[in-house]
């Protein structure tokens, strides 16, 4: 059994300047970026690498169109290596950059596990939610399927992951709010998974911890609260992906996609919409064994019994993020049957990972919940 995966060598760095220092940045470099972040920390450096602005491509989450149009302006390029600077939607394009040697998207997919590195891979996340600069892992959604899945190859794992609390001080609070909910996601959904490890859960409940503790603060002193404690949560944003990039996330994540892949919702958001419906799920179906580890390891930090902890937990994140029902989102009732069958069928490997299976109905059941 795999302990934990550490794959990227993992860097910190108090500026963007000792980074750029550090790695020596060339003309052999494609950095994929947001114009919003490369302007104010790398803009006066005169880098004279090749800089590519995602947004240019279309806006919102990855898709097979926006990284196919990507990977054609960076194949002129030449470039050796790709530098990702960015939230979920840039690091997983750079990661298809990374393994692409000309081909597209679906042929990508199509290959999978089986590729290769093509370039070095460079990340620094400007969120601190995703956990992607250390896993193996791309999500975009599959406009031709209708919903998002992920690439997974051993090739796709970043060879250097850099931390810069600095990169996240301009970002706004609602998306500070969702990144850092999809990291809790993670830490939770990888510690109930049955590839869990010791090691795994080390990094998971270390990032519960630090990201609870957070919200407290946050609720209580106001959302400028946050600032002091931007380097404790992208390490926690970290920690979380050393975890699931091991012991893998689960029905959340996995319920989450088609509302995600259909109606534009947020990644952290749409995992937040199903987060205590699935974990309410798992408890009418086992009530021992980790989750029973959890629930008092939750009631520890909220301050709750164990029977309270759900509704405690969601007040507290109701007050980083409101929760709303589904339908708000734009799902319609005839979404539900839909859903989850798509669920069943092409979320097979992280439904793999649930603290206990869960079959269609019941899949059916916590959406209608939700709903
Ligand atoms: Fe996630």
């Amino acid at each position: 059994m795999v302990e934990i995966i550490f794959k990227p060598t993992l860097h910190q760095f108090r500026t963007c300047l000792e980074f750029a220092e550090e790695f020596q940045l060339t003309a052999q470099d494609l950095i994929l970026t947001n114009e919003y972040i490369y302007q104010p920390y790398f803009g006066q450096m005169n880098l004279g690498c090749h800089v590519l602005f995602q947004e240019k491509y279309g806006s919102g989450e990855p898709t097979d169109v926006m990284a196919d149009a990507i990977l054609a302006d960076a194949a002129r390029t030449g470039c050796k290596r790709v530098v990702a600077i960015g939230g979920g939607t840039v690091i997983d394009i750079a990661k298809v950059l990374a393994v692409s040697d000309g081909e597209g998207v679906d042929a990508l997919y199509d290959k999978a596990p089986n590729l290769e590195k093509k370039r070095e891979l460079v990340i620094l996340p400007t969120t601190c939610g995703t956990g992607s600069e250390v896993t193996n892992i791309s999500i975009m959604a599959r406009t031709r399927l209708g919903t998002k899945l992920g690439l997974v190859s051993p090739a796709i794992y970043a060879d250097h992951a850099v931390l810069i609390p600095q990169l996240l001080e301009g970002l706004p609070f609602g998306v500070f709010a969702a990144s850092s909910i999809d990291a809790l996601v993670h830490a939770v959904e990888s510690a109930l998974s049955p590839k869990a490890t010791p090691y795994t859960k080390l990094f998971g409940y270390k990032a519960i911890e630090m990201i609870i503790r957070g919200y407290q603060k946050i609720a209580a002193e106001g959302r400028e609260a946050r600032i002091p404690l931007l380097e404790d949560f992208l390490l926690a944003s970290n920690y979380a992906g050393l975890a699931f990039g091991t012991a893998g996330c689960a029905a959340v994540h996995a319920t989450s996609y088609p509302l995600g892949g259909k109606y534009h919702v947020p990644h952290g958001e749409s995992n937040y919409a199903m987060f205590t419906g699935v974990l309410k799920a798992y408890m009418e179906l086992k009530q021992d064994g980790e989750i029973a580890v959890m629930n008092r390891y939750l009631a520890d930090l909220l301050d709750c019994g164990v029977e309270a902890v759900y509704d405690k937990l969601e007040e507290l994140l109701d007050q980083i993020l409101p929760k709303k029902p589904l339908h708000e989102y734009g799902m319609t009732k005839e979404d539900i049957d839909e859903f989850a069958h798509s669920v069943i069928t092409s979320q097979g490997r992280l439904m793999a990972n649930n603290f206990v299976p869960l079959d269609e109905d019941r899949v059916r059941r916590i959406y209608t919940e939700l709903f």
